[in-house]
């Protein structure tokens, strides 16, 4: 498989697929509070995907080689889980820090996002750390445009992550995304500025750099999904789907309710 071009159709289609990852976002966040369970999270997240929006969690059941079936609609990662923690019983406690990853598919379309979460007040690291990978995001974002490449938004996010004490998780990537979950191209967050694929308008593809507060290793838990870092710090994420315009980049995964972007990024277009 190749990278895919979306044509105005797809355009179209990859926005309405978008916006629903980010309204389901929008939609359990007052849900993440003290004492909810992820197994609740993701019992809202399948009827509000389901009866509500129309559409389908693409997690659910999804199952790449080596991998067994996905079993529930969401992924909830907490503390020094990395990502895809599987969402359980137990729940939430104060100070826990929560990535919620939501795919959704609508008319055959896909949108994927991520965002953090705090359960109640958090510890002013754990705080920071969500903030700064959020930066870490966007800072990858306004690089794309036509004619920058892959190793420019890499190059970028392991650049701010790193000078800030952080690490960047080598071992998963953003990835294109369409009418499949997971396409060419792969999108590493780190590497180096001028390297690897150019881009082109019609692209669309994910970027959801995995920072951790200490060292970068991660080990895969027996349940063969959930992703924690070896020395147990804590990890944070945040993803958005983007398409390359002609002109520059527009986020795909909008709504209402998402968080606006870092002031850096407002400075940018003014200048
Ligand atoms: N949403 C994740 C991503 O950003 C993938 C989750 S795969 C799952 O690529 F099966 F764990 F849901
Ligand atoms: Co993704
Ligand atoms: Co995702």
């Amino acid at each position: 498989m190749s990278i895919t071009y979306k044509d105005e159709e797809g355009i179209r289609g990859m926005r309405v697929a978008g916006r629903l990852a980010s309204e389901l976002l929008d939609y359990l966040t007052p849900h993440v509070q003290v004492g909810v369970t992820t197994n609740e999270l993701d019992k809202l997240a399948y009827d509000y995907i389901t009866g509500v929006q129309g559409a389908i969690p693409a997690p659910l059941n999804y199952q790449p080689p080596g991998y067994t079936p996905y079993p529930k609609s969401i992924c909830t990662s907490i503390n020094h889980q990395v990502c895809h923690g599987i969402p359980n019983d137990k729940p939430l406690k104060k100070a826990d820090i929560v990535n919620i990853d939501v795919t959704v598919i609508k008319d055959g379309w896909h949108g994927d996002s991520s965002r953090m979460f705090i359960a109640g007040e958090g510890s002013i690291a754990a705080k920071r750390l969500c903030a700064m990978t959020y930066e870490a995001m966007w800072h990858g974002i306004v690089m794309v445009k036509p004619g920058a490449r892959l190793g420019d938004i890499g190059w970028t996010i392991q650049k701010f992550a790193e000078s800030n004490g952080f690490s960047v998780v080598r071992e998963f990537c953003g990835h294109g995304i369409g009418k499949v979950f997971h396409e060419e191209p792969q999108v590493l967050h780190y590497g180096k500025p001028g390297t690897l694929e150019e881009l082109k308008p019609g692209m669309t593809f994910t970027i959801e750099p995995m920072i951790n507060l200490g060292r970068r290793d991660i080990r895969e838990l027996s349940d063969g999904w959930t992703i924690v870092t070896r020395d147990h710090s804590l990890s944070a994420q945040w993803e958005h789907t983007v398409l390359v315009t002609e002109t520059g980049y527009e986020v795909l995964t909008v709504s209402e309710g998402s968080p606006p972007p870092p002031p850096f990024v407002a400075a940018l277009a003014h200048a």
